[in-house]
Order: structure tokens, then sequence, then C-alpha cells
């Protein structure tokens, strides 16, 4: 049976690449009644600092974000990572499995840790062991991510492979990616060749979930983009990774194709097209923002939605870390 589990680090602001790359979709499982978990991963997001009350905030912010977003915490799963400690109990066995080799290659680390990966945390290093811990403690079977997370997702099916070939079983799933739509990579709206972050230092570079609809008009209007007019057809956006950008969000929102957008606005220029796409993304945005600061009214219910989740969610995870330790030969009660 299906299973679908994803999660969301809790650093910082959300962006638009999160919610198109991730959030808008989640709650297509749920409304096609698949058993959909959400996690808000705060185990994650202190493999680099995290102030104290910030991370907390973060944590309760993200949760009304999901719910915002159309994800109902009574037919999902939604909690968060440090409430079901057998997360961090089957990544140990997958740091176990997992080579230091395989660790090396991930692209993200690299960025991540930088010129100075002698001074980057040991839980940075190991982040897609638990990553892939997240995943497969439910014997989850897809995983609706962003572009950039396909390398932990092809991790995640290595480590459930060797652990499965190592003991001799068939017990992990191998986890399908599902990275779906026209914006599966936003990209900053400074750096055509740059990834939308919540990490990057110019707030000019994203979109936030909470941003105002003047300051999302602002960020749109300033959008680097080409003195070119937008092409006639899909095919000449080849080479204008700005262009091609503004399109995909377009599209995106819209809930269109990439070709459907081309049609009604191949031809016109930047200053036809960006007012448009603000107003579109003012009018699909604005709901969203208003309704989290209205759930961030009450942080007692947020926290119990969580505590709740968490509970629900240790009913799948645990008899499954169960079942690990017994394949792997770790003696428990009877
Ligand atoms: P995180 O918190 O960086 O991002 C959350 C989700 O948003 C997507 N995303 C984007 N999509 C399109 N364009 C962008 N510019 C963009 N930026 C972010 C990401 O692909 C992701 O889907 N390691 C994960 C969190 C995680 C996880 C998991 C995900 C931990 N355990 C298990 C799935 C399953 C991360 O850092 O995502």
């Amino acid at each position: 049976t299906p299973r679908v589990f994803s999660g969301i680090q809790p650093s910082g602001n959300l962006t638009l690449g999160n919610y198109l790359g991730a959030l808008k979709r989640f709650a297509n499982s749920q409304n096609e009644g698949i058993e959909s978990i959400f996690c808000m991963v705060d185990l994650h997001a202190i493999t680099v600092w995290q102030e104290p009350d910030a991370l907390r905030h973060a944590t309760r912010q993200l949760t009304a974000g999901f719910i915002a977003s159309g994800i109902d915490p009574q037919k999902s799963i939604l909690f968060n990572q440090s409430q079901v400690p057998e997360h961090t109990q089957m990544a140990w066995v997958f740091n176990c499995v997992a080579r230091m080799g395989w660790m090396k290659r991930m692209t993200q680390f690299k960025d991540k840790a930088g010129k100075n990966a002698e001074q980057a945390s040991l839980g940075l290093f190991g982040y897609p062991a638990l990553m892939a811990a997240d995943i497969l403690v439910y014997h989850a079977t897809h995983v609706p991510v962003g572009e950039d997370q396909k390398q932990h997702l092809e991790l995640t099916r290595d480590i459930a492979i060797k652990f499965n070939n190592d003991y001799g079983v068939d017990f992990f799933p191998i986890t399908e990616p599902v990275i779906e739509g026209a914006a599966t990579r936003v990209m900053s709206l400074r750096d055509g060749s740059k990834k939308m972050s919540k990490s990057d230092p110019s707030d000019m570079s994203r979109i936030n979930l909470t941003d105002d609809a003047d300051t999302i008009a602002k960020k749109i209007r300033k959008a680097k983009t080409d003195p070119e007019p937008l092409p006639e057809t899909t095919e000449g956006l080849e080479d204008r990774p700005e262009a091609r950008n503004l399109v995909n969000i377009f599209a995106a929102l819209n809930d269109q194709s990439v070709d459907q957008v081309m049609q009604d606005m191949g031809g016109k220029p930047f200053s036809e097209f960006k007012p448009l796409l603000a107003e579109l993304a003012v009018e699909k945005l604005a709901p969203i923002s208003s309704e989290m600061g209205r759930l961030m009214q009450d942080v007692g219910e947020i926290d119990r939605i969580l505590a709740n989740g968490s509970e629900r969610a240790r009913t799948i995870a645990h008899p499954i870390l169960r079942q690990t330790y017994d394949i792997i030969g770790m003696v428990q009660p009877a």
C-alpha cells in the first residue's frame, strides 16, 4: 500500500520555492485518500546553528504553513521529528549501513559546508542518513520533494537496498521520489542560476510566504530579467533562465502547464508580464499568509496538533524500528 512521507526544515522563512516545490503539492496525496505523513524536521535544522526561540517559533509557523496549505491534521499526520525518538534510533542503524564515500558525494553537504568542511557539524555530514530514517521508519513508498532533494532520495534507496542485501531480507521498500509540476526548482529572483533559498543573504532573491502584497509586487518588479520580451514559444525559453523561472512560477501558481502560460503570455514585454505575475502571486499567497497568521494566534492549539500527530506517528514507527532491531540482532524485551 502506498504511504507518503515528506519533511521540511523549520529554519527561517518559508519561501515560494518551498511552497511550489513541496507544500502546495502535499495536499494532493491526502486528498486522494493516501496515508500521508508530514514532518517538521527540527533535528535536521540544528545541523547548523539555530537560535532556540527562533527554532521553536519556526517549527510552529511551519506547522501553520502546512495547515494553511491544505493539510488537514485529522486526515494527515502532522508532527515534529524530535517528538518521535524512533527517527534518531533508526538513523543510528543507517549510520552503520551508509558508507563515508556515499556521504562525501552529497552536493548539499559540499554546498552547505563550503570551503571549511572541517568546521561543519558531524550532524550536517550524517544528515542524509537521518533523512533516510525519516522515510524508512514508516516504510514510506512515495516522497514528494523539490528537485534539490533528488540526490538524498537516491541515497535513501541505496541504504534500503544495502540493508536488505546485508541482512538477506525484503524489509525496506525502495522509495519513489515524486518530483512533479512546473516549479520543482524555483530559482533566485536575483540570479537565474541559483536556487531560491531561505538562507540566501538577499531577501530580494526570494518571496517569503509571510511577505505582504506590496513586498511581493516589489520583489517581482525588481526581479532580474534580460531586456527581450517573452519569447513566442516554450522552446524560446531555453537559454533564458530568468524568464523561464518567472514563467514556471506563473504556471505552478495558476495550476497550468508552461505551454498554456506561453500561449497567453508569449511575446509580452516584462513590463506587462511582471504585474500579471505579481497580481497572481498576491492572489494565491495572501490567503495562505493570513491563515498562517490566524493559526499562530493560538500556539497552544498548534502544540496540541504536533503532540497528537507525534503520537500517531509513533504507532507506525515503533513496530518498524522494533522489527529492524530484531533483524539486526538486538536483544529486546519479549
Ligand atoms: P528543505 O527544508 O530545504 O525544503 C523543503 C522542501 O522544499 C523544497 N524546495 C524547493 N522546491 C523548489 N524550488 C526551490 N527553490 C526549493 N527550495 C526548497 C525541497 O526540495 C523540499 O521538498 N532534507 C529536506 C528535508 C527533509 C525531508 C526528509 C524531505 C528531511 N527529511 C524526508 C523529504 C523526506 C530539506 O532540507 O528540505
